[in-house]
């Protein structure tokens, strides 16, 4: 965020503070009527000024109560009348308060300012009260995961604002309300995006009405209800529709022809139904990713010819779907292909999967068809086959294990790994986090309603969604240090449930400012899960139990303990800095109407097949040969370990020492990555870059062989750990080897390359301290046509992440300028970029005074950088840096810009840049015996180059 919105938020957030010094005596009064009664009422509401005194969780302005934003705080009682009074209210987030029951008051229409109407996973019960629909600023509106009863309001059809509708998982009852007359309805909704009422009991048809080409809806979910009738054709009408749920119904007759036309859909669920008629054509759907057609009584029809055209599928569930004729092995070859369904139908012939098949490939299970033969010549498979139940595995003595049924049970379950520690055995109650500190953990389950995966097992879609999380919390300024995904399972509804853990940061537990910040990320959606993998989605808080501002204590009446207005405002403070975000996305938006398509999706597609790849300059090494260069992998040889798997030494005949980076036994997913750094790194050579030797891609093995580069990572040796002491020249000399490589990357290499992981352990010194760029897992090339950017899913490492590429999702190589910014302030001040809390760039920020020497810096920087003397243009390169570092890519240098600056620095220095080098005559420890951390391994939370690790059971 630029600092001018900073600034403003500041401004009003102080503006806000001062003027809500007392609170107006109505709004008090209400308060304190409504939760009196209430239990687990915090212990700082206490007195009569709830905005002067700064309660948790409320927030004001001009002295009236405008937001009460309270999930997951434990209360128990009812929502009384009282909150009618409350006439200035805009927010209401109750969320996770399990103990809240009862009614909602009709009185509740009268807060006419309401514009988020938060009411998730309460006990709530009874009809929703029709005043509902005098709520007319609503924006949201989720009462989802109560226990409401009756029917939907009609009237709810006039709050033209409404974004957000979410009633599912209630006890709804009675149809979908359309307008009549003067009887309002839903279909006047045409601004809402999301309709959500899954899990209810509503009943007759879905009212042709409901839809139309005015409605801009994108997530239509209607699971498991009792509809019954038709699917009204005008639902073809609404194009921007990317989820529709429908399954677990009783819908019956044909399904309308235009359903073709919803060319945005990304997951369609009609399963469980009783639809009829042919199956519907879905040639036009060409983003269709998950498919869900089981279980319905269509006419039997052949094998349909949009099996081969939806090239975006990964999930097709169509078992009992009257299918008859042959798979055609093209089918196989559709690049996303994770999980195919087709059991109980009518396939037969030979099944033929093809030699290209996709290699995201997980389950074909084919159970009970009239399947004869199984062309096996295909080359490795290691993904489930299941024919049982088909002539093929009747011939007496069939042991092939694509006739024996799985166990059910097989899934290795999920659970975000341990970051390179032992974990405690941790006492009271508390948990051990990925980063091995006991704590007790904020916790909850994250329910997907829609995947674009199926593959449970690959450990992608989780590590991008807890990097997501990481980087959401720590751009909102949340005490989070570290979260955890657990037991990853889908549910009968086929929802995705996933168990989140969110540990505190600094201290064992929250308090309840936090949890309520916390809370709210979800419960208002404000936090948007990676779409690539994740659809639509609600969380459940779990009690917390372990508040760090809650002594032991009663109900009602209150501890007086006067926790400074600031934490209170913080909500609202929050809220602000979502706004600021907000309004700077929109204005990226607009100033980037011009957008590329992904140049790298008919890549992917060609290359994610088992091919070899294009190589220039390194050559493939056999298993045996890498066997005989390590003495068989010994223990001695391994310099270094990582999720993905270990890194050995190794010594050719010549003599010459490598460096192999062996993906975790077993491990052969993530072939993409694999390719991408083979591809792109035989094409690169260049000093300063990581020279790729080889690789070997045999016997379920991925390898990578590198040059060895005996001086470890630059991380290693500005930590201390190698014993190599950097003085200004070394440093300075390091960051002009890093900048040429990066230089060449971005300028020379053909096709441009951006790096996207520039770190401090991705930069290795040699033995004369010459800096090599490594690690390309995570690489992108730039085509000619991409006009300088790449919208691309965010990945990196959080504190060298450019906030501009995390916003805009649009990578250019001033992505990696950033980071490189990033990594010049770490070499000046041997910090991580975020450490202990603090952003090595904010602090660098606030510290620097230009008018004092060195700018003021000597707290930060590091104390041996220069033994007593003052490094010579070090200001240069502070300033350098915070260029690099600039909020906006348009406002940073070029790489080539950069490394001329550089040479000038050095040059300043009384350096020679061109010098071979000034350090060769020194000798070095040898940095990696008895690292724990080797260059070539990646032990930062995000997961460059990983091979992601699963279980596959090959044949
Ligand atoms: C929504 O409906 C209202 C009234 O029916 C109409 O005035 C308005 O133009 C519609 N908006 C859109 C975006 O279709
Ligand atoms: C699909 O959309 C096209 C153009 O948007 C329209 O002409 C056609 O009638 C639609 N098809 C159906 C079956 O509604
Ligand atoms: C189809 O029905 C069978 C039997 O009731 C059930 O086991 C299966 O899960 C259903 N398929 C889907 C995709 O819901
Ligand atoms: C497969 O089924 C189709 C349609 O029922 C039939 O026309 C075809 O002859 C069958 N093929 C074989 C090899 O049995």
């Amino acid at each position: 965020m630029d600092s001018a919105i900073w600034f403003l938020l500041l401004a009003s957030f102080v503006q806000i503070y001062i003027i809500a010094a007392t609170t107006n005596a109505g709004d008090a009064t209400a308060l304190k009527s409504l939760v009196n009664g209430w239990e687990n009422v915090p212990h700082s509401w206490e007195g009569e000024d709830p905005c002067g005194d700064g309660w948790v969780g409320i927030g004001c302005t001009d002295s009236r109560l405008t937001s009460m934003t309270l999930p997951n705080m434990n209360f128990a009682g009812q929502l009384t009348g009282d909150i009618a009074a409350l006439s200035e209210l805009q927010q209401l987030d109750l969320s996770y308060n399990t103990g809240l029951t009862g009614p909602l008051p009709t009185s509740i229409g009268n807060l006419k300012k309401l514009t988020n109407l938060i009411l998730v996973g309460c006990g709530f019960n009874g009809p929703i009260p029709d005043t509902i629909g005098s709520l007319l600023q609503l924006r949201f509106l989720s009462l989802n995961s109560n226990g409401f009863t009756g029917p939907i309001p009609p009237s709810i059809g006039n709050l033209s604002n409404l974004y957000w509708l979410d009633l599912a998982d209630n006890q709804l009852e009675g149809s979908i309300p359309v307008s009549n007359g003067s009887t309002p309805g839903l279909d006047m909704l045409n601004n809402t995006k999301h309709f959500h009422f899954g899990k209810n009991k509503l009943s007759g048809q879905v009212p042709s009405k409901l839809f139309s080409s005015d409605m801009t809806l994108i997530h239509v979910l209607f699971e498991s209800n009792k509809l019954s009738g038709s699917l009204p054709s005008t639902l073809g009408l609404v194009k921007t529709l990317e989820v529709v749920r429908f399954d677990n119904n009783s819908l019956n007759g044909h399904l309308p022809l235009n359903l073709n036309n919803l060319t945005s859909v990304h997951d369609l669920f009609l399963s469980n139904n009783k639809l009829t008629g042919p199956l519907p054509d879905l040639t036009g759907m060409n983003s269709l990713n998950t498919l869900y057609l089981s279980n319905n009584t269509f006419d039997t029809s052949d094998v349909p010819s949009w099996f081969t055209a939806l090239r975006s599928l990964t999930t097709l569930m169509m078992d009992d779907t009257h299918v008859r004729g042959q798979i055609p092995a093209t089918f196989f070859k559709l690049p996303n292909l994770q999980t195919v369904v087709l059991k109980g139908n009518q396939l037969n012939g030979t099944l033929d999967i093809g030699s290209g098949f996709s290699s995201r490939l997980q389950t074909i299970d084919l159970q009970n068809n009239l399947i004869s033969d199984f062309n096996r010549n295909t080359g490795t498979i290691n993904f489930k086959i299941i024919l049982v139940g088909n002539p093929v595995c009747q011939e007496t003595g069939t042991r092939e294990p694509y006739c024996i049924l799985p166990p059910s049970n097989s899934l290795p379950l999920y659970s975000t790994p341990r970051k390179n520690c032992q974990p405690y055995t941790c006492g009271q109650g508390q948990i051990s986090s990925p980063i091995c500190r006991c704590a007790y953990p904020y916790t909850g389950t994250l329910f997907f309603r829609a995947l674009n995966f199926s593959d449970l097992t690959d450990s992608t879609p989780y590590e991008t969604l807890e990097q997501s999380l990481m980087t959401f919390f720590q751009s909102h300024q949340l005490p989070v240090d570290t979260v955890s995904l657990s037991n990853p399972r889908m549910d009968s509804f086929e929802y995705l449930l996933l168990k989140l853990g969110v540990f505190p940061y600094g201290q064992d537990s929250f308090n309840r400012t936090a949890i309520s910040m916390i809370a709210f990320v979800f419960s208002n959606q404000t936090f948007k899960p990676p779409k690539e993998f994740f659809g639509p989605y609600v969380f459940g808080g779990d009690n917390y139990e372990h508040f760090s501002d809650q002594p032991a204590k009663s109900t009602k009446s209150s501890v007086a303990i006067t926790i400074g207005a600031a934490a209170g405002a913080s909500v609202l403070f929050l809220l602000l800095v979502l706004a600021g975000i907000y309004a700077y996305r929109q204005k990226k938006k607009a100033e980037r109407a011009t957008k590329g398509s992904n140049p790298f999706a008919h890549w992917d597609s060609k290359k994610s097949s088992g091919s070899i790849p294009q190589l220039k300059g390194a050559r493939s090494f056999s298993f045996e040969e890498l066997k005989k260069y390590t003495n068989n992998f010994s223990e001695a040889n391994d310099i270094g370990s990582g999720g993905y798997g270990k890194v050995y030494r190794g010594t050719l005949p010549t003599g010459e020492l490598i460096a192999i980076k062996r993906a975790q036994q077993g491990s052969v997913q993530g072939g993409l990555e694999f390719k991408t750094e083979i591809e792109l790194l035989s094409r690169v050579h260049h000093k300063n870059v990581v020279s790729l030797l080889g690789f070997c891609f045999e016997q379920g093995e991925q390898m990578l062989i590198y040059e060895y580069v005996p001086n470890g990572s630059l991380s290693e040796s500005l930590s201390g750990k190698s014993g190599i002491r950097l003085d200004w020249a070394r440093r300075l000399k390091i960051a002009l080897g890093a900048a040429r490589g990066l230089a060449y990357l971005h300028e020379l290499a053909n096709p441009p390359i951006i790096h996207r992981d520039i770190k401090s352990t991705n930069i290795l010194l040699d033995e004369r301290l010459n800096a090599k760029v490594a690690d390309f897992g995570l690489s992108k090339p730039m085509g000619d046509s991409e006009k300088g950017h790449v919208t691309t899913q965010v990945k990196g490492t959080m504190g060298y992440l450019d906030p501009e590429y995390y916003m805009t999702q649009q990578l250019t190589e001033k992505s990696d300028v950033y980071s490189y910014g990033v990594l010049m302030l770490e070499i000046i001040t041997a910090r991580k970029p975020i450490e202990r809390g603090k952003y090595i760039v904010r602090e660098v920020r606030m510290s620097m005074d230009k008018t004092k020497s060195l700018y003021n810096l000597q707290e930060i920087l590091d104390q041996t950088i220069g033994l007593g003397t003052t490094p010579k243009g070090l200001e240069q390169f502070v300033d350098l840096a915070m260029r690099c570092v600039e909020e906006s890519g348009a406002d940073r240098p070029p790489m080539s810009e950069v490394l001329k600056e550089i040479e000038d620095i050095m040059q300043l220095a009384g350096m020679n840049p061109n010098a071979e080098s000034a350090s060769s005559s020194a000798t070095y420890e040898n940095a990696t015996k008895g690292a724990n951390l080797h260059p070539y391994s990646d032990e930062s939370f995000a997961y460059s180059g990983g091979f992601p690790s699963s279980n596959i059971e090959p044949y």
